[in-house]
């Protein structure tokens, strides 16, 4: 149980569209059970560096509806030391302050693992646009991020219709495909390449002149960034298939923009279970949106294998393109 009353917030690792509003509901959540909060800035590195700030109600006001985070985030070497990890709780617990609220990737859940080892009490909360991390179905900013996709490929596709062309176009998502997937449904994409399943770029030629002998004009294949070097995959493509291939490489402005709906509900709720499971005295968990339910599960899971893929999801998304 807490007994300070103070408790502190940060974001780590990549931003996502939704950090505010998760930032939000646990300053104001915490306020309104009595308990004092501050935001740490610049994620762990900010941690390590003691800037450590109390926020009051308006330091959140206006920021739900904002993209990025207003705490500021960062990647952190120096949290994989024990040394660091002594040093970031000591800087907690010169200020009092017990408990912790990561909202970050299962990099950021590494670094929280190890302050409660240093006697700290931690939440994970699922921020990241790649949907990777186990034990969670959804993380906050990837709904985003899938609506950022689909709004730029039906741009693309009204230039690959114009030019009668096939655009390749690589998603983020590091080693998980969801975004590809996800984004892929969504826009009805001729190829989808992920990295949980080989693709053979013969057989996506042969697809591709089959829609081409059907009267198709132009398409789109998406490529996960992690499902190998797209400069390769477009000169086989275009070298199997015989037609001019362009790439775009979406890159970070999957990461920027105002949040979807979907994502500052998820935002919210997870940023206040956060607290609630602080009050309620648990540690080292993380939460979680399980079949549309936020609940805290233990933080190991999200170490424990790699995220769950959907091959039903992947298989529909070929039978639509045939
Ligand atoms: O984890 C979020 C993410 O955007 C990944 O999709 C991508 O691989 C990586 O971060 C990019 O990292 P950076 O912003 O450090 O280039």
């Amino acid at each position: 149980m807490l007994t300070s009353k103070r408790i502190a917030v940060l974001t780590s690792g990549g931003d996502a569209p939704g950090m505010n509003a998760a930032i939000r509901a646990v300053v104001r959540k915490s306020i309104f059970h009595n308990l004092e909060v501050y935001g740490v800035l610049h994620g762990f590195e900010g941690l390590l560096h003691g800037e450590i700030h109390k926020m009051e109600l308006g330091s959140v006001a206006d920021i739900i509806h904002r993209g990025g985070t207003v705490l500021k985030t960062a990647r952190c070497e120096e949290m994989f030391a024990l040394e660091g990890q002594i040093k970031a709780a000591r800087q907690l617990m010169e200020k009092g302050i017990e408990a912790l609220v990561v909202i970050g990737g299962d990099g950021s859940y590494r670094g929280a693992q190890s302050l409660a080892h240093q006697g700290i009490q931690v939440v994970g909360v699922p921020g990241t646009i790649d949907n990777d991390i186990v034990g969670t179905d959804l993380t906050i900013g990837f709904d985003t991020a899938i609506n950022t996709v689909v709004d730029a490929v039906s741009k693309l596709r009204d230039t690959a219709a114009s030019h009668e062309r096939a655009f390749i176009v690589q998603v983020m998502g590091r080693n998980c495909g969801d975004i590809a997937l996800r984004a892929g449904l969504a826009i009805g994409a001729e190829s989808i390449l992920i990295p949980e399943i080989p693709s053979d770029l013969r057989e996506i030629s042969e697809k591709l002149l089959r829609g081409y002998r059907r009267g198709k004009n132009h398409s789109i294949i998406i490529v996960a960034e992690g499902a190998g070097d797209i400069w390769d995959i477009a000169s086989k493509l275009s070298e199997h298939s015989g037609f001019e291939n362009r790439v775009t490489i979406l890159g970070h402005i999957q990461r920027g923009g105002a949040p979807s709906a979907a994502d500052s509900v998820l935002g919210a709720t997870m940023g206040g279970k956060a607290v609630e499971v602080l009050l309620n005295g648990l540690s080292e968990v993380m939460i979680s949106s399980c079949r549309n339910e936020i609940i805290e599960r233990p933080l190991e899971l999200a170490f424990s294998s790699r995220p769950p893929f959907d091959p039903a999801l992947y298989n529909l998304a070929n039978e639509l393109a045939i």
